[in-house]
């Protein structure tokens, strides 16, 4: 028979509760019903930098910021006339304080000892500093990432845009020949020269405006969405679909519903969207086999009320080995493509509350359609 297992004794309980105190990962501090410290845990030295025998007797407040140390003695005086607790047995986001005067965020759980009295109170403090460094790194990151792939789309469209930037400018030079010979003569026409001049300056403003466009979905700026309308977000890129559009041989269309709801939208962020979809459009026209390539750019107001960007071409249509697939990173079809352009679409109409879906076009090609939540009207404060 086995022998029953000896009790365990006060003293036997007291080291398993100070290994239980070492072990822990969280720091845990016990203080009293004024906040002086009692119990200061090895996770508690390690986290805030002070060795326990620094810090018991003192006050709590000296792991606290200016704002919470200001307020933490009246909520224990609340807590004690009313037994109320207002943070008791719920984590909460808190901003605390290193030996070293450096402010780190943490989460802070707080218990009531049992049978205490006066209470006493534990208090369990995760340091989530590394959580948010790694969480604002990867904001930057995608930040960057955004940037990068805005420069990838307008690197794509740098063929399109150098054909369009061509005809202005060899307008301009032969106008400019043309002024030359006219004033060259023994008797000029000044108003042929005049009118050469005005054309000079025409496709000058024509050029500007092609490459002010370009530069505006170039540019690098913190997101930022404002109500918007969708058909205006999509007239500013016109210039650029166009010239693009031609430059592949591609019939383009707009179709625009109008008085569409506002969209809360970070302009550049969905033209980019826009401009991403339109080139693998293009990209897939460039292929197909089609009399007259089609690109169309529709928007819309659908039943739910929302509003919805779809752009449409009647090229091949997505690849059926890859329809379950085309939204995963470096998934591509294309010799040089980065397989980014719908991954990095999606993520940013997601972040705009919307769906980024495809479906194939009919009688061919492919259809992507982006939904918006329209705008809610504000409810009247009564
Ligand atoms: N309009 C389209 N028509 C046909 N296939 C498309 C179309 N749009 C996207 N695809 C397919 O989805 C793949 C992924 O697209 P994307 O993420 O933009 O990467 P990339 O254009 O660099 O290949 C493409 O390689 C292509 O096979
Ligand atoms: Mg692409």
């Amino acid at each position: 028979m086995n022998a029953a297992p000896p009790l365990a004794t006060a003293t036997d309980t007291a080291f398993e509760l100070q290994a239980l105190l070492d072990a822990a990962v969280d720091a845990i501090v016990v203080i009293d019903h004024i906040g002086t410290i009692l119990t200061f845990s090895r996770a508690a030295e390690r986290i805030f930098g002070y060795e326990a025998h620094e810090v018991l007797g003192c006050t709590v407040d000296i792991l606290m910021n200016d704002e919470d140390r200001q307020s933490h003695g009246s909520h224990l005086a609340q807590y004690l006339a009313s037994c109320i607790p207002r943070i008791i047995g719920r984590g909460h986001e808190i901003e605390v304080r290193r030996k070293n005067g450096t402010l780190f965020p943490a989460s802070l759980a707080v218990g009531l000892i049992p049978e205490s009295n006066p209470p006493r109170f534990v208090g369990f403090v995760r340091d989530n500093s590394a959580q948010h460094e790694s969480e604002a790194e990867a904001h930057r990151l995608q930040d960057r990432l955004m940037h990068v792939a805005r420069l990838a789309t307008v690197g794509e469209m740098a063929s399109g845009i150098a054909h369009e930037l061509n005809q202005p400018l060899a307008a301009i030079a032969t106008y400019a020949h043309a002024c030359d010979r006219l004033l060259g003569g023994a008797d000029p026409d000044v108003e042929e020269v005049q009118g050469a001049l005005k054309q000079i300056a025409e496709q000058a403003v024509r050029a500007g405006n092609i490459i002010r466009k370009l530069r505006g979905l170039a540019k690098s700026e913190r997101p930022t969405r404002v109500p918007s309308d969708v058909n205006q977000v999509i007239a500013e890129l016109n210039l650029l679909i166009e010239s693009d559009a031609k430059a592949h041989g591609v019939d383009y269309r707009r179709d625009l519903q109008p008085n569409l709801p506002q969209v809360v939208l970070d302009s550049s962020q969905i033209q980019q969207v826009v401009m991403n979809l339109v080139h693998n459009a293009l990209d897939s026209l460039a292929l197909a086999q089609v009399e007259t390539g089609e690109l169309v750019v529709q928007t819309r107001r659908t039943g739910a009320g929302d509003v919805e960007i779809s752009v449409c071409d009647n090229g091949g249509g997505v690849q059926e080995a890859i329809v379950n697939r085309m939204f995963d990173p470096f998934c591509s079809t294309k010799p040089t493509g980065t397989g980014l352009g719908l991954p990095i679409s999606r993520t940013i109409v997601t972040a705009h509350d919307g769906r980024l879906e495809y479906s194939p076009n009919e009688p061919r090609g492919a259809c992507f359609k982006v939904q918006l939540p329209a705008m809610r009207a504000e409810p009247v404060s009564a």
